[in-house]
């Protein structure tokens, strides 16, 4: 076909297209834009909303099954998402923009597609947006210190939004609920709306202003938190759910012995600049097959664990270092 004479601007697509480093990690992490004023429109528990999370780790599963498998595990916590991106991978020619992009829209329509299954009755009052932005890390070390930063941040936050809800008196307790709140044709996960906290609520409980407590607990140590919100408000943060605390990783697994289904995961290429034709080949047959699957049959290639990644000799490590090789 002739070519129109206003071919010439692709020059300016292709000089401006990057590529992600071959043979390095790359992290994606998408971030609720505004998600302060996105919980409190929609009435997120305090300081945690399990529904909110759950929704979340719905929608990191979403894109984990849509890229399988080149996204090896997801690390998520308050209102993001980290993908690791196997260091081999070469979907979509390793381009940033289409990957990035890509990932960052994947979680977002899932997270407004699956809504109402967690929220209910309550509508989205608007649509939410996430960032998305692309990292590469050199080796294992700075990868799993990247994912080490993320836990320990979810720790330090939640540790301190538990402490400052009590003092408020706006912490709230998740109660798990077995009644069907789902719209029909989707699977139940409900939650009770929070009942209130009897203890959290009693009248001997002094509650302070949102001013105050950040005073309170201005320069206040972890055991000082853990002290307060337990001899003055009942709340024993140890009790509190490891979901809440760590963080969810989702991980891929190899199919279990007694699957139905037959794929296979990627073998580890020997080129790491760009894989061969037929190596090429194999990928898109892996992906090919897994497509072919049932949603549920997907799901069955990931795990999704509430555990500690920081301890480099703890038992995630120990179980999932070979997924950084492949
Ligand atoms: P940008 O990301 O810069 O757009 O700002 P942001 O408002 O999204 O803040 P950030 O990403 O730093 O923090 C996420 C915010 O989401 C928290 O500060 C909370 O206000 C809110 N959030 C996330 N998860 C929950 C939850 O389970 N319950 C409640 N109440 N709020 C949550
Ligand atoms: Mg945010």
């Amino acid at each position: 076909m002739a070519k129109s004479k206003y071919e010439y601007v692709r020059e300016f697509e292709a000089a401006t297209d990057s590529r992600l480093l071959p043979d390095s990690y790359v992290v994606v992490r998408v971030d609720g834009q505004c998600f302060h004023r996105f919980a409190k429109e929609h009435q997120f528990l305090k300081p945690n909303d399990k529904r909110a999370l759950d929704l979340m780790n719905k929608s990191a599963l979403h894109v984990m099954r849509t890229f399988y498998p080149n996204i090896i595990m997801a690390y998520g916590q308050s209102d993001e998402y980290s993908f690791i991106i196997r260091r081999l991978a070469y979907f979509f020619n390793r381009r940033t923009a289409k990957i990035t992009s890509l990932i960052t829209s994947a979680f977002t329509s899932a997270f407004v597609f699956y809504w109402p299954r967690f929220f209910c009755s309550i509508p989205l009052k608007y649509p939410p947006s996430f960032d998305g932005r692309a990292v590469l890390y050199p080796n294992e070390r700075t990868l799993t210190d990247y994912l080490r930063w993320r836990q320990v941040d979810c720790h330090i936050n939640n540790l301190y939004n538990t402490a400052f809800y009590a003092l408020t008196g706006e912490y709230t307790r998740y109660v798990p609920d077995t009644s069907n709140c789902s719209p029909s044709n989707s699977p139940p996960t409900t939650y009770n709306l929070f009942l209130g906290d009897p203890s959290a609520k009693a009248p001997n409980r002094t509650f302070y202003s949102h001013a105050e407590a950040t005073q309170r607990l201005s320069g206040s140590s972890s055991a000082d938190k853990n002290e307060l919100m337990f001899t003055d408000y009942g709340v024993n943060y140890n009790d509190e759910l490891q979901q809440f605390r760590k963080g969810t990783a989702i991980v891929l697994t190899p199919p279990q012995a007694d699957t139905t289904t037959k794929v296979d995961l990627p073998e580890t290429p020997a080129v790491v600049i760009k894989p061969s034709k037929s190596a090429l080949k194999r990928s898109a047959k892996v992906e090919e097959d897994f497509a072919a699957l049932a949603i549920d049959q997907q799901e069955r290639f990931f795990t999704t664990l509430h555990t500690d990644i920081i301890r480099e000799d703890g038992d995630f490590w120990t179980a999932y270092s070979h997924l950084l090789k492949l």
